[in-house]
């Protein structure tokens, strides 16, 4: 037996859900303590480092929710889990014109992790498996860590409610439920015990594309 069949003989029978959430623990840890994250969330930066921290969010839902509608118009299946409760492209651009003012958008600058992130969802993730481990690792994540970044940020960088309706969901006000729901929605998905690996194997690979980004903000603004 392998490792790789060891540990799906591991996990075999659990919902998709709990092996999700077993499967990305170490990733996590080392997201939640990446240096740009750490420092940005301990107010060791500026707000300058969260704006661009929006900047980057703003191209990778882009791609994700992009991807998403033409996944839900393809794909029957997938409506219920591409919600638009979720969707946070809006709110990012209301953001980014109250942070920036008009015009934000020809005056920002995609980091190259950022444009790898965004090239692989619009080019490798236009399957159900392989989109929703991304918008588990980004969507499930603001509705968990992203409530403590939003009040970090409050503290620390003098934002108030304009500038963070980011990680404010207001068509799903009561996150807790909104969480076990989408959950329920992952572990009822028509997918078969390969592309459930698929998706675990996915949601690392979203991880790892996140920590990447982070190392690009980190060099622009641990210096
Ligand atoms: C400051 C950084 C972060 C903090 C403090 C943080 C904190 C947390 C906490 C407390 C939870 C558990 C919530 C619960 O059980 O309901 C959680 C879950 C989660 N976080 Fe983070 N997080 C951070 C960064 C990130 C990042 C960068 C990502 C991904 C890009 C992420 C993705 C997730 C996901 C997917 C979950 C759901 C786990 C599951 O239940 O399956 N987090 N986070």
């Amino acid at each position: 037996m392998t490792v790789t069949d060891a540990a799906r003989a591991g996990s075999a029978g659990l919902p998709l859900s709990a092996r999700l959430r077993s499967g990305t623990r170490a990733d996590h840890e080392a997201a939640e303590t990446a240096p740009f994250v750490e420092r940005l969330m301990s107010g060791a930066l500026t707000r300058d480092a969260y704006v661009d921290l929006a900047v980057q969010q703003h191209a990778v839902y882009t791609a994700l929710e992009e991807v998403g509608d033409a996944l839900r118009a393809a794909t029957p299946a997938a409506a219920s889990v591409v919600l638009e409760e979720l969707r946070r492209v809006p709110s990012i651009e209301d953001d980014l014109a109250f942070l920036l003012g008009p015009g934000w958008a020809a005056r920002v600058r995609v980091l190259p992790a950022t444009e790898r992130y965004a090239a692989h969802l619009r080019e490798r993730c236009r399957t159900l498996p392989r989109w929703v481990a991304h918008a588990y690792t980004r969507y499930l994540g603001d509705l968990s860590g992203g409530q403590i970044i939003h009040r970090m940020m409050q503290r620390h960088y003098g934002l108030g409610e304009d500038g963070l309706s980011f990680y404010r969901f207001a068509a799903a006000p009561r996150v807790k439920p909104f969480k076990d729901e989408y959950r329920e929605r992952l572990d009822a998905l028509p997918l078969t015990e390969e592309q459930r690996d698929e998706v675990v194997a996915e949601a690392q690979r979203a991880f790892a594309l996140n920590r990447d980004v982070f190392v690009d903000l980190g060099a622009v603004h641990l210096a």
